[in-house]
């Protein structure tokens, strides 16, 4: 796979796959699917082919979303429901005039490519919404993978590189001042720390995975590994055990405007 020349141009192809791990899309998506409400007009920004949307759609009452990619909006555009309102819109050009009683973003946010920029969607996002409604996201942040990649090294495992010709990720301090200045406040962050640790560390130090996308390179056993991960992640949660630091770079913030 050729590498895109741009964020527009990556997501233009119909090779680009959003998120190769499903079994992280569920925690994901176990994470966001918590403050969904059946009365509750809903957003999905940057919704790309619709997989998890439909999901958050039938929890709901109504739910609208924006994909910019053309080609991504031909695919989900045929999605005919009373209940869902489908635009092909840049998030910053994100209407003012819906108001929304809970907005969603699922690894969105990382695609603008500058802090600015960030600043700017993340200000819509704020507008958007009713006071003490709720924004709720799975974004990445550099710690985290900055963490991961520590104990990988210790491991002899390859540093994860961020694919910067389509990704930014988020400063986590600069970005909750910001959401803090903004008028939100930080109800509640999950960090997928032990998943990351046993499907990017432990299962990678006897069976290491290599490339990304639709060109990932693993053995089956991964599968099984991911899953099970994933159910002892999800047990581990229910203990309320918490990490000092987070490892891996995909975090749920749930935000609630208080201003
Ligand atoms: C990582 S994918 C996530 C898609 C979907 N949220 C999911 O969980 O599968 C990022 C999506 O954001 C879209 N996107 C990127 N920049 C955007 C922008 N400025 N406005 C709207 N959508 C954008 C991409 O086309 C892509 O579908």
């Amino acid at each position: 796979m050729k590498r895109a020349k741009s964020n527009l141009q990556y997501w233009e192809d119909p090779k680009t796959i959003s998120l190769v791990d499903n079994n992280l899309r569920l925690l994901e998506e176990n994470f966001i699917k918590k403050t969904i409400n059946k009365k509750f007009y809903i957003a999905d920004l940057g919704c790309g082919d619709m997989y998890s949307t439909i999901k958050y759609s039938s929890l709901s009452k109504k739910t609208y979303c924006i994909e910019r990619s053309r080609y991504l909006f031909n695919k989900i555009k045929k999605n005919k429901s009373k209940k869902l309102e489908i635009e092909n819109l840049d998030i910053l050009n994100f209407s003012k005039k819906k108001i929304f009683d809970l907005v969603i973003t699922q690894r969105v946010i990382i695609n603008l490519m500058s802090w600015q920029k960030q600043k700017e969607a993340l200000k819509l996002i704020f507008n958007s919404l009713k006071k003490n409604a709720y924004y709720v996201c799975t974004e990445c942040n550099i710690e985290g993978l900055k963490n991961l990649n520590s104990i990988r090294k210790k491991n002899k495992l390859k540093k994860i590189k961020i694919h910067d010709w389509h990704n930014y990720f988020l400063k986590e301090g600069r970005f909750l001042n910001y959401m803090k200045n903004l008028g939100f406040k930080l109800i509640k962050k999950e960090e997928f720390s032990l998943y990351y640790i046993l499907t990017r560390v432990y299962s990678q130090s006897s069976s290491p995975i290599s490339g990304y996308g639709a060109q990932i390179k693993k053995n089956n056993i991964h599968k099984s590994v991911d899953n099970i991960s994933r159910s002892f992640y999800l047990d581990f949660v229910k203990e309320n055990i918490l990490l000092k630091k987070q490892y891996g770079p995909i975090s749920g913030y749930l935000f609630k405007k208080i201003k």
